[in-house]
C-alpha cells in the first residue's frame, strides 16, 4: 500500500535547499516552478547506488527543456477561450478539453460510455443449434446471414481506420476527438461482435472476411467508401484551403451519412427481421446493440458536418451541395443493388422492392439532416418497427432537438 509518509521524509533537510535552488536555476530545470526544480534536482542527483544505465537516464533528462517541448504543441502558450475553439483548422491548444464549446459532443461521449456492451455477453447457443441444423433455416435466410456478416465484418474496420488514420487528426476540437476515440473503440467492438458470430457459427472465416473482395454487391460498397478516404489518409494531407476543407467534408459525408447512415440499413433490417421471427436471436441481439451505437455515430457525424457548415459557410456552395446530394444518391443506389443481391426472392416478410422504399425513405432523411432537398418525394417507411427498435428519440441530432433520454446498460428486448 502506498503511504504519503514516503514523500515527507526529507522534511528535516530544509537548510540545504537554498544552495540546491541556486544550482537548479543554473541547470535551467526550474523555469516553470522553482520549488519543483529543487525537488527534481535532488531526485536526479547521482548516488553511489546508481548503475551506469540509471546515470545515463538522469544525465539525458538534464537536456530536457520544458519550454521547448511545449512550444512544439500548437497554440499551447495560453489558456483556451471557448470562442477560439473550432471544428477544423483550430489554432487553440487541443490538449485542453475544457471549456467545452460543443456540449452535444461531450454528451454523446457520455451516452456512448453509458451504453457499453461486449459481444460475449450475448448468448449464442440457440443460433448455433439453428445454424447447424440442416432444416433450421432456408437457403435464402442463410444467404442473408452470410452476406451481412461478410459485409459488416470488414465495413467496421473501414470506418475505424478512416477515423483513426484520417479524421481524428483533422478534427481540431478536443471534445469531438474524445467522442471519436469512443466511437473508434465501439467500431472495434463491432468487428469483434462479427468475428464472435462467425466463430460461434463455425463459418469459413476466410470466405466471410474476403467477401468484400469477392462478392460484387459487397465489394462495390467497400470500394465506394475507400475512394473517399484515399486523399485524406495521406500523412501529408492537411486542411486549410477551400479544396482540402471540402475534401474532409466529402469524407465525413461519405462515412457518416452514407456508410454508417445508408450502407448499414439493409443488413440491419434483414437481421433484425430474423430476430423478430425468433431466428438467429443471438446474432440479431448483437446487431441490435450495434445499431444503437451506429445511430449515435451517425448523429454525431451529422452534427459535425452541420457545425463545419456553420463555421465555414463558403465551403457549402452550390457545387458542394450538388456533390453531397449525388454522394447520398449513389450510396442509396448501391444499397438498393445490395438489397436485390441479398434478397433474390421474398424472405422474412420482406422483399427487395420494400427494401428499396425503405432505403429511399432513409436517403430522404440523410439529405434533409444536412440541409439538402429530399430526392424521393412521397416515400414512406415500410418498416416502422425499425424506427421503434432504434428508438427515434436517439435518432434526433443536436440541430433538431437534444437527446434527452438514453438507456444505460440493461438487456434489450424484442417488444
Ligand atoms: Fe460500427
Ligand atoms: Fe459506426
Amino acid at each position: 500500500m502506498l503511504s504519503w509518509d514516503e514523500f515527507d521524509k526529507d522534511e528535516g533537510e530544509e537548510a540545504s535547499k537554498g544552495a540546491t535552488a541556486t544550482q537548479a536555476a543554473a541547470a535551467g530545470i526550474d523555469k516553470l516552478d522553482n520549488a519543483g526544480g529543487v525537488a527534481a534536482l535532488e531526485a536526479r542527483a547521482v548516488t553511489a547506488d546508481d548503475s551506469e544505465a540509471v546515470k545515463r537516464a538522469k544525465a539525458a533528462l538534464d537536456q530536457l527543456d520544458i519550454a521547448e517541448g511545449l512550444a512544439e504543441l500548437e497554440g499551447s502558450a495560453a489558456r483556451v477561450a471557448v470562442d477560439e475553439k473550432r471544428m477544423i483548422n483550430c489554432r487553440a491548444d487541443l490538449n485542453q478539453l475544457v471549456p467545452f464549446k460543443y456540449d452535444w459532443a461531450w454528451q454523446k461521449y457520455l451516452d456512448g460510455c453509458a451504453n457499453h456492451w461486449m459481444p460475449q455477453e450475448v448468448n449464442m447457443t440457440a443460433d448455433i443449434a439453428l445454424w447447424k441444423n440442416p432444416e433450421g433455416l432456408t437457403d435464402d435466410e442463410r444467404r442473408i446471414v452470410m452476406r451481412n456478416l461478410g459485409f459488416f465484418s470488414t465495413a467496421d474496420s473501414l470506418v475505424a481506420n478512416n477515423l483513426a488514420l484520417a479524421v481524428y487528426r483533422l478534427i481540431t476540437n478536443p471534445e469531438c476527438r474524445q467522442y471519436i476515440l469512443r466511437q473508434a473503440f465501439e467500431e472495434a467492438i463491432h468487428t469483434h461482435a462479427y468475428q464472435y458470430c462467425i466463430e460461434s457459427l463455425g463459418m469459413d472465416e476466410g470466405e466471410i472476411f474476403n467477401m468484400y473482395h469477392e462478392i460484387p454487391s459487397v465489394a462495390k460498397k467497400a470500394a465506394w467508401g475507400l475512394s473517399y478516404t484515399r486523399a485524406i489518409s495521406d500523412p501529408e494531407f492537411n486542411t486549410g484551403t477551400v479544396e482540402t476543407d471540402k475534401e474532409l467534408l466529402r469524407n465525413l459525408i461519405a462515412y457518416y451519412c452514407v456508410l454508417e447512415g445508408i450502407f448499414f440499413y439493409c443488413g440491419f433490417t434483414q437481421i433484425l427481421s430474423m430476430g423478430r421471427r425468433n431466428k438467429m436471436t443471438g446474432v440479431a441481439e448483437q446487431f441490435q446493440y450495434i445499431l444503437r451505437d451506429e445511430s449515435m455515430h451517425l448523429n454525431f457525424g451529422i452534427d459535425v458536418i452541420n457545425q463545419i457548415k456553420i463555421e465555414n459557410p463558403h465551403l457549402w456552395d452550390a457545387e458542394m451541395k450538388e456533390e453531397a446530394s449525388q454522394m447520398i444518391l449513389q450510396g442509396t443506389q448501391l444499397e438498393i443493388e445490395y438489397a436485390r443481391d441479398t434478397m433474390p426472392r421474398g424472405v422474412l416478410g420482406m422483399n427487395a422492392a420494400m427494401m428499396e422504399d425503405y432505403l429511399k425513405f432513409i436517403a430522404n432523411r440523410r439529405l434533409s439532416q444536412i440541409g439538402l432537398k429530399e430526392e424521393y418525394p412521397g416515400t414512406t417507411n415500410p418498416f416502422p418497427w425499425m424506427s421503434e427498435i432504434m428508438d427515434l428519440k436517439k435518432e434526433k441530432n443536436f440541430f433538431e432537438t437534444r437527446v434527452i433520454e438514453y438507456q444505460t446498460g440493461g438487456a434489450l428486448s424484442w417488444d
